[in-house]
């Protein structure tokens, strides 16, 4: 059985590109493999708070040692864990939103960065925790910024999830959107071909 869990971040709920194509891919995998599991996590529904000091605090506090708000801070992280650990395959939508990722996401992912739980330093550097996993992406864009410089979120999703022990990342973009409505159903129909091939 393989497990699924699908990250949404748009703001756009319903209307989101990214998360309709992260949809699309759930529901291709599902007709191929009957047995999957999918789990849910809409951080663009249910945004996560920003990592300040007193939600860091809490990573590093003695577990012996933490207060109820503290515990409650590390209970949501380790759910995020838990989700991303029971999943062979993570598919997460990616919109762009002013020349980055959401800052939901970016939240989430600090809330997933835990030294000692999917990280930890070694005298060789960092190594990862979350091994054997696959990741698919589903990169949205208005505008055309796949292979230049202002495409900030490639090399920063793949670095990111690298740096916790997911490697084998493929992107998929869906770019112009905002360009003409021409653009957007071609990117789009591009998307989708693409999903069949990886679903298969
Ligand atoms: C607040 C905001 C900022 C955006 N910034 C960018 C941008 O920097 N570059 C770009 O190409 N498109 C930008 N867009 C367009 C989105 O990338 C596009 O609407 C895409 O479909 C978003 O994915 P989603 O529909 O899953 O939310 C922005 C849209 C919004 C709402």
């Amino acid at each position: 059985m393989t497990t699924l869990l699908q990250i949404n971040a748009s703001l756009f709920a319903d209307a989101s590109q990214s998360s309709r194509l992260a949809d699309e891919f759930v529901t291709a995998w599902r007709a191929r493999h009957a047995d999957a599991s999918v789990i849910v996590r809409d951080v663009g529904r249910n945004t996560v708070p920003h990592l300040d000091g007193e939600r860091f605090g809490a990573f590093v506090t003695d577990a012996a040692a933490r207060t109820e708000v503290q515990n409650e801070v590390v209970a949501f992280s380790d759910a995020l864990i838990d989700e991303l650990r029971r999943a062979d395959v993570i598919v997460l939508g990616l919109p762009m939103y002013n020349f980055g990722i959401p800052s939901t996401l970016k939240a989430y992912f600090d809330h997933i960065a835990r030294a000692g739980v999917t990280f930890r330093y070694t005298a060789d550097g960092p190594e990862g925790l979350l091994k054997g996993k696959k990741a698919v992406v589903f990169a949205t864009r208005g505008g055309r910024y796949a292979g230049t410089p202002l495409d900030t979120q490639t090399e920063f999703v793949r670095n990111f999830l690298g740096f916790v022990g997911i490697t084998d990342v493929e992107f998929v973009y869906a770019e112009g959107l905002a360009i003409s409505p021409d653009a957007k159903t071609a990117a789009l129909t591009q998307a989708q071909q693409t999903i069949e091939r990886l679903a298969a």
